[in-house]
């Protein structure tokens, strides 16, 4: 089976590794941009993602897969896998879907007679049926499988995903059946397939994601209502998810969520919703878009209270933050909480020092010396919870530091061994 794989950023350059590693005998990464495809060529992973690297120099010396910009190169595929980003337009909630009508213009342009398209990428629903008749139109079968793998853990979610979900025009039909040969799902039989149509494929994974935004943000309004009643938001959130029907997963107070993917994934939801007239629920995702960015803003105001409590102001104040993608064991910096909380600090006056064990950014300089950025610092927040921020010793950070304020914006450090320690300290709704 020969795989095509269209735009090899993040997404397609995991899901073309996980194809070869599945057993594709041929995998042709198609990228036009340059600087991505040339190191793809040479093998090196253009982001932070763990295990990636070694899979994909493994299939590229065996010589199952490979990257190019020539989409001749793809003539001969079976299956095209649209895997192009579709981020949020500059002056709209909507997704900008340019790129998805570029790669499939050129996929008709190459595409064999019965071959099948795939659409991985994350799109509005009803994008699949308005691309459905070009590709009909040149012999192909247009199938849409939603891609659920998370920054970190994106190879092991790539190889055995939770489930499968294959829409079609006809759901079932040989084209999905197909694509879903191509996974794991009948070995043991313990990934679900779910048949579907192409709406219903396009909204499991926008509804998903908003899902998954909407609880964060559920919890971090609780984690509010916590401090303003001295409650303990990680108590509640345990209580809560033993009921099955609840679950504890996503149910972590913090500084809120960020990344390519929950924010603007949940804004385009609410959009397209509006626009079909389900304007409620196009309410709901505006408001747990402003609890998110009420939970950055409120971090802020901790840190800024920690300083008066210390008789400090914020202009004198040297912040630390640890940590600055969006999560730990990735590199991305795409709408992070983390580095949302520093700009605003750096505009309030403080010198803020980031550090971050990957990361890079435009808006702050970000070192990698913890010890460096601690000393005769004012605050330390844990901004993202990278494993050695969280196993940060108070003890040490109080022999570093000019004042001992500590800000845990992830609720990973244990409040009495930072307060025995003489820090003033606050978490996100912890008492
Ligand atoms: C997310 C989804 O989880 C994946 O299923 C989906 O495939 C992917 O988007 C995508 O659309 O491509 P990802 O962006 O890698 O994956 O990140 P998540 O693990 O979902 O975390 C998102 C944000 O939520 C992070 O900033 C994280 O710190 C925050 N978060 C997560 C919380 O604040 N609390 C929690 O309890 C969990």
């Amino acid at each position: 089976m020969h795989i095509a794989v269209w735009g090899c950023g993040y997404l397609g350059t995991t899901h073309a590794a996980a194809m070869a590693e599945l057993g594709a005998t041929q995998v042709t990464g198609v990228e036009t941009h340059p600087t991505r495809l040339a190191a793809l060529q040479r093998g090196q992973v253009p982001f932070h993602e763990p295990g990636l690297a070694e899979l994909l120099t493994c299939h590229l010396d065996s010589g199952v897969l490979h990257f190019t910009d020539d989409i001749i190169e793809a003539v001969s595929a079976d299956i095209h896998f649209l895997c192009v980003g579709t981020p949020q337009q500059l002056d709209s909630p909507l997704c900008d879907l340019s790129q998805i009508d570029a790669a499939v213009t050129s996929i008709c342009s190459v595409l064999q007679p019965g071959s099948i398209v795939v659409g991985k990428s994350t799109v509005p629903v009803g994008t699949a049926e308005r691309l459905q008749p070009s590709i009909t139109a040149a012999g192909g079968h247009l199938v849409w499988n939603p891609e659920f793998l998370r920054e970190g853990t994106a190879v092991a979610d790539s190889l055995r995903p939770d489930r499968v979900v294959i829409g079609s025009a006809q759901p079932g039909d040989s084209a999905s059946r197909t694509v879903a040969a191509l996974y794991p799902t009948t070995e043991g039989g313990d990934i679900p397939v779910v048949w579907c149509d192409l709406a219903t494929a396009e909204l499991v994974k926008t509804a998903a994601n908003t899902f998954l935004a909407m609880k964060i943000s559920f919890v971090n309004a609780l984690s509010e209502l916590c401090d303003a009643t001295g409650g303990d938001v990680v108590t509640l959130a345990d209580a809560l998810g033993l009921d099955s029907r609840i679950g504890r997963r996503f149910l972590n107070a913090g500084i809120g969520f960020g990344g390519g993917c929950l924010p603007k994934d949940l804004r385009a939801f609410g959009a397209r919703a509006t626009e079909l007239d389900v304007s409620e629920l196009g309410e709901l995702t505006d408001v747990v878009d402003r609890i998110n960015q009420r939970a950055r803003r409120r971090a802020v105001d901790k840190v800024i209270a920690g300083l008066h409590r210390g008789g400090l102001t914020v202009s004198e104040a040297t912040v630390v933050m640890l940590g600055a993608s969006f999560k730990p064991d990735s590199d991305d910096v795409r709408d992070s909480s983390a580095l949302v909380v520093a700009d605003h600090l750096t505009a309030a006056g403080a010198v803020v020092r980031v550090v971050d064990p990957v990361a890079t950014s435009d808006s702050q300089t970000i070192g990698d010396d913890v010890d460096e950025a601690l000393s005769g610092a004012d605050v330390v927040v844990l901004a993202t919870e990278w494993a050695p921020y969280v196993a940060l010793d108070p003890v040490k950070a109080a022999r570093l530091m000019r004042h001992r304020i500590a800000v845990d914006g992830r609720n990973m450090w244990n409040p009495t061994q930072w307060r025995d320690t003489g820090f003033d300290f606050t978490g996100m709704g912890r008492n």
